[in-house]
């Protein structure tokens, strides 16, 4: 039986029923966050916790920095209960603007958010991560404040859609013939021998997993471009790989159907890999969050 976090209470999966009302199943109205757990603790929890407060802050949605805070402890809960200390397990939390008669505008003041959250087993692929992955590149249909982390993922799910139908894992989308990321996740090319990533900017998410990246590159001194890559630059890249908090780093070996550099895992990606695996499951004084020792 899965036990689920909904609105202060912790439910079975079964009993956890959210209004027709809600403004997250009618507008896409909320913001979301995915959080990895190893063994029981949280990996860049307050990374994690700081973007939503930014996200929820930034759509006006009154819940506020303490109260993600708390969050916190439902993670580690969400984890206990579901017997996920012994693995990896990835958390789902997401506030909406609550259920009120359907207007546009923001309802009453006072109307309570939707909180929910969820945990679910977490397997790596292994060999997606050695082997690499298929990836096509797809339109970025997305809207301009793709810095928040909303629940309206219509963009991604196409491109997403998109790619399982040409048997790859991930688009990579353009937007006016520039990489901007990848549909749930940040893009990397080498391009002449040079790392580039697009900057931060309201074009993609901040990713937990590419700041991560960025303190990695700055250890093993690898230069980092962010300056953004064309499509014309793509097709020449001798190395791109795509990341996120589940996807780590995966390395994409084939784009729309041509092989990329060698049409393997390249040394750069190799590297970065090395130093993510080693920071993720070995580098315990680097946590930073507690585990739940008793709930
Ligand atoms: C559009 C997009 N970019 C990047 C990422 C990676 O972010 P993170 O490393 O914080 O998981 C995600 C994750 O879901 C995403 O949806």
């Amino acid at each position: 039986m899965t036990t689920v976090y909904l609105n202060g209470e912790f439910i079975p999966k079964e009993r956890a029923l959210i209004s027709v009302d809600d403004r997250g199943f009618v507008f896409g109205d909320g913001i979301y966050e995915v959080v990895r757990s190893i063994k029981g603790e949280l990996i860049e929890w307050y990374a994690h916790a700081e973007r939503m407060s930014r996200g929820l802050a930034a759509i006006k949605i009154a819940f506020g920095p303490a109260e993600v805070a708390r969050l916190q402890d439902v993670c580690l809960r969400l984890v206990r209960h579901n017997e996920l200390v012994g693995g990896e397990a990835t958390i789902y939390l997401q506030v909406t603007r609550g259920a009120a008669p359907r207007t546009h505008h923001f309802p009453p003041a006072g109307t309570a958010p939707t909180v929910f959250a969820a945990a679910t087993v977490f397997t790596v692929p292994r060999d997606a991560r050695q082997n690499g992955v298929r990836g096509i590149t797809f339109p970025d249909y997305r809207w301009t404040r793709c810095d928040l982390k909303t629940v309206n993922l219509l963009g991604p799910v196409l491109a997403r859609q998109a790619a399982a139908e040409s048997g790859a894992y991930e688009a990579i989308l353009l937007r006016d013939e520039v990489m901007t990321e990848g549909a749930a996740t940040n893009s990397f090319a080498v391009i002449d021998g040079v790392l580039r990533t697009h900057p931060l900017s309201n074009l993609i998410l901040p990713g937990i997993t590419r700041a991560v990246i960025m303190e990695i590159l700055a250890e093993l001194a690898i230069p980092l471009s962010e300056k953004p890559v064309t499509h014309a630059e793509l097709l020449r890249a001798t190395e791109l790989f795509v990341c996120g908090t589940t996807t780590d780093i995966t390395p994409i070996v084939m784009l729309d159907g041509v092989r990329v550099g060698a049409g393997k895992r390249g040394a750069i990606t190799t590297r970065l890999q090395d130093a993510l695996t080693a920071r993720l499951y070995s580098a315990r004084p680097r946590r930073l969050t507690p585990s739940l020792a008793t709930d």
